[in-house]
């Protein structure tokens, strides 16, 4: 059976000093928000309940790059049943917000008719991301389901009309803050730390503020 999805936005932050860490994350982070072992704990218990669910099926996990990597290796090594897993690429516009384009630049190398196709996402943020993939795979293929899963949700960063974007699957509900770290990056930094950390406001210019 699903859980409840864990909401971290009023978790206090772990002290960077407090474990160790290279050396840029004292100077860039305000405080990791997300332990690895938690997200590998949390990512466990996706897995089983993804599993439960596609028992029997032609499961493909579609993993959203480059930010999914992490996550999708973690989540479909506790899955354990036979899945393919292919890759897309989403370009985004964020400075745009509300009317930016979106533009898919990597297609499924993986044929989807007829597939049981999980989206595999770190976040999920305005979505408008979410929202652009499941209509251009439902317009490209027959997939049998398309369903998806993500490892983050920050729910008060919906744009209007997209407030019902929800990933089927979420890790954790995290605040309103730039997170940083397995996976997710400032400008392509950070993305090998193990951890997911906040970063602090003064490492970001304002042109990038909106993830
Ligand atoms: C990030 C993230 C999601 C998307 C979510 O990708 O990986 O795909 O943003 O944002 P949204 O809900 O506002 O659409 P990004 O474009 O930063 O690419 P990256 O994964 O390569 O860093």
């Amino acid at each position: 059976m699903k859980d409840k999805i864990i909401d971290l936005r009023n978790t206090p932050l772990v002290a960077v000093s407090s474990i160790r860490s290279p050396k840029y994350a004292a100077r860039d982070f305000k405080g990791i928000l997300i332990l690895n072992g938690e997200i590998v704990l949390r990512t466990e218990k996706l897995s089983h309940d993804i599993q439960e669910e596609y028992k029997g099926k032609q499961l493909v996990l579609l993993g959203v790059l480059d930010g999914s990597v992490h996550f999708i290796k973690d989540l479909s090594e506790g899955i354990g049943l036979s899945l393919q897993r292919t890759f897309i690429k989403v370009s985004s516009y964020k400075q745009g917000t509300v009317g930016g384009d979106l533009e898919l630049l990597l297609t499924p190398m993986v044929n989807l008719d007829g597939k049981d196709v999980l989206i595999v996402e770190d976040i999920v943020d305005s979505g408008r991301t979410l929202r652009f993939i499941i209509n251009k795979l439902t317009n490209s293929f027959k997939p049998n389901s398309i369903k998806s899963c993500a490892l983050l949700d920050k729910v008060e960063r919906r744009l209007p009309g997209f407030e019902d974007v929800k990933a089927d699957y979420t890790g954790f509900i995290i605040p309103d803050e730039f997170v940083v770290g397995y996976g997710l990056d400032y400008a392509d930094n950070y993305r090998g730390y193990k951890h997911i950390a906040i970063l602090k406001p003064e490492i970001f210019s304002e042109n990038n503020s909106d993830k």
